[in-house]
């Protein structure tokens, strides 16, 4: 009993969870989980112009891009087999209002991409988002009247933006404004208008982060911008409340549900998954993106196992897929392997 091995054997008894890790060939053999192209969506940032590719300071490694640029991105990603693109307009300051009126331009930026990405490379899905905060002059994702972001106005205008992203060629409706009985309110516009097909990938749960800090400097929303988005985005204090949020989205007709921010709140993702068993995406957002970047750039962290490391955690959370400003460089490492 004096003797190492028996102390260890008293300890482990006939259960030793080495011998699965022992080589590369039996931990390849019972992974579990495994990143693959067809979970990326590329969130991409447009500007108007052309020939423009414009890095954003605090995202290193994106950059906005004119529309013809976009399309080259967008062969690029179909060429590497990512599934489908996100897109955000960066919109003229001279277009941004009060109830961001553009949003109901048929040609406006973000129609004008969809036009062009689906023309040039039709087989790549579309992702839009409604929200108004590219087009208001508030940077608010709704429209703002006596100081408050009124819901059913906001709702009523969205969908009407929906239709016309839909007409552009989108072939998914992301809502990221958190209304209250917006993706009812799409789904029922655009069946009316003939878009039966388009699909709806609810901003499920979407919650009041910091972590949002370089998308608005992307988009040109953070100089803009007054107050905070407590109003609308959930707590990141609220599961339980997170998840009535995402219960409704469903009731309402969603194709899909999103998780946002992603690392932060993979307990979200877990339990969205196991709830409601519809595909369930994460959203790996700017702040993420950058803290990774950020620390790579200083030696700290190996910025290419972080980024892979991070992308499998989502899937081990239960995700179908994630929306990642890695995308295309996580799309080139696993093309090599
Ligand atoms: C707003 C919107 C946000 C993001 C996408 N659309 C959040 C915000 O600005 O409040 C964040 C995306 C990111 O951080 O990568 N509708």
């Amino acid at each position: 009993m004096t003797d190492k091995t028996d102390t260890v054997d008293i300890i482990t008894g006939h259960r030793r969870m080495r011998r699965n890790r022992k080589a590369d060939w039996s931990r390849r053999m019972v992974q579990e989980n495994r990143l693959t192209v067809d979970d990326l969506i590329w969130p991409i940032f447009v500007v108007p112009g052309t020939n423009i590719v414009e890095p954003i300071d605090a995202m290193p490694g994106v950059n906005r891009m004119s529309v013809d640029k976009a399309v080259e991105a967008a062969k690029l990603a179909a060429d590497l087999g990512i599934p489908a693109l996100a897109t955000f307009p960066n919109v003229d300051i001279s277009l941004r209002d009060d109830t961001g009126s553009n949003s109901l331009a048929a040609n406006n930026l973000i129609n004008e991409t969809t036009r062009a990405i689906k023309k040039a490379v039709p087989n790549i899905g579309v992702i839009t988002d409604v929200a108004l905060d590219p087009f208001t002059s508030h940077g608010h994702d709704g429209i703002l009247r006596d100081g408050e972001i009124v819901n059913d106005e906001t709702v009523a205008q969205i969908a009407k933006a929906a239709i016309l992203q839909a007409d552009a060629g989108a072939d998914i409706i992301a809502p990221s404004d958190m209304m209250d009985g917006r993706v009812g309110a799409i789904r029922r516009a655009l069946d009316a208008a003939g878009h039966q097909n388009v699909g709806i990938m609810a901003y499920a749960t979407k919650f009041a982060s910091a972590f949002y800090g370089p998308y608005r400097e992307a988009i040109g929303t953070s100089g803009l911008l007054k107050g905070d988005k407590k109003t609308y985005y959930i707590d990141p204090a609220n599961g339980t409340e997170a998840m009535r949020d995402a219960a409704l989205d469903v009731e309402e007709g969603a194709d899909m549900l999103m998780v946002k921010p992603g690392l932060p709140y993979l307990d979200i993702c877990w339990r969205v998954k196991e709830s409601f068993g519809l595909p369930v995406f994460a959203y790996q957002v700017s702040g993420e993106y950058s803290q990774i970047k950020a620390a790579a750039a200083n030696g700290w962290i190996d910025g290419e196992r972080v980024m892979l490391e991070t992308l499998l955690a989502f899937k081990r959370a239960g995700c179908d897929g994630i929306l990642s400003y890695f995308a295309v460089d996580v799309a080139r490492i696993l093309s090599k392997r």
